[in-house]
């Protein structure tokens, strides 16, 4: 193995240092404690966990955490009220509704029933339109965490090609739009792909989000590109039990590539901490101030 290894846990942990820093200031100086609102519909465990470990982040760096904790069988027009009530709320600054809501919920028309400004996810789609369009947006939490960790190994990404593995809304485009912005040359290429092994070959960057256990081997990576994974899976081991996986094959990519995101501790990590640092920048924007410097795109 020869690749740098990008240890996300400890970037993260850095993150969630400055959003406390921020976070103070803002108490001291304004009087303002930012305040993050996440709603879940139902008992999905894996949804259980996550909004869980959201709540004890987002106390750990001195800002409110409000839950709404909604039975599976609350309706579509309850959570929007749920919603416009947290809309309305200026102690609010971030709603977060987690995905996916029940089936007979709309998951759109309650995303773009947040507040664009509150919209701590970046899913809404004024602010998809806004990143589009190389405009200040609240920007989604996974992609928004690749590109800290990219910028902080290369400095400049400014000429660099990149692919992106994966055309999801959650992922893959915006990611794809936001290496765009720092004047990367982009391609996104998906399960159509032709010569999906030549496409990444020409990669100084990879990002690989298609949710496909260790999809990409090593002989893909061009000697020395930064491989960035954002799968996290669960695979069966031969011996019995299971372990987690991403969506390259990280053995064989290491051995080739300059630096590379592990799996679990990479990208994983990132996400929560950039939620919290877009719920501090959603605190600064609707309250007039200078944003946080190195926690936006
Ligand atoms: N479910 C899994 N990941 C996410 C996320 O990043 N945001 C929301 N709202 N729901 C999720």
């Amino acid at each position: 193995m020869t690749a740098t290894v990008i240890d996300g846990k400890a970037f993260a942990a850095n993150v969630r240092g400055q959003v406390a820093e921020h976070v103070t200031r803002l108490k001291e100086e304004h009087g303002i404690t930012p305040g993050l609102a996440v709603v879940l519909v139902g008992e999905d465990p894996a949804s259980q966990v996550y909004v869980r470990n959201k709540g004890k982040q987002t106390v750990e760096v001195g800002m409110n955490s409000i839950e709404h904790k909604l039975d599976a069988s609350t309706t579509q027009d309850e959570l929007l009220a749920v919603i416009e009530s947290l809309n309305a709320d200026p102690s609010v600054h971030g709603i977060l509704c987690q995905l996916p809501v029940p089936d007979h919920i709309d998951g759109d028309t309650i995303i773009n029933a947040i507040d664009p400004a509150k919209d701590v996810d970046g899913f809404h789609i004024s602010n998809v339109g806004l990143l589009g369009t190389g405009q200040k947006a609240m920007v989604p939490c996974t992609p928004l965490g690749c590109l800290m960790m990219l910028r902080e190994h290369h400095g400049s990404l400014s000429g660099l090609n990149a692919v992106v593995i994966g055309r999801s809304n959650i992922v893959g485009k915006p990611m794809a739009n936001l290496l765009l912005g720092d004047s990367c040359t982009v391609t996104i290429a998906h399960s159509r792909t032709a010569d999906l092994p030549g496409v990444v070959k020409q990669a100084d960057i990879v990002v690989a989000a298609v949710g496909r256990p260790q999809m990409v081997p090593g002989d893909w990576i061009k000697p020395g590109a930064t491989v960035i994974d954002v799968g996290i899976n669960r695979i069966e081991k031969p011996e019995g039990g299971t372990r987690l996986v991403g969506d390259v094959d990280y053995d064989s990519c290491a051995d080739v590539a300059g630096a590379i995101t592990p799996v679990p501790g990479g990208v994983g990590p990132m996400t929560i901490a950039c939620l919290l640092a877009n719920t501090v920048t959603a605190c600064c924007r609707a309250n007039g101030l200078a944003e946080p410097v190195g926690l936006t795109a």
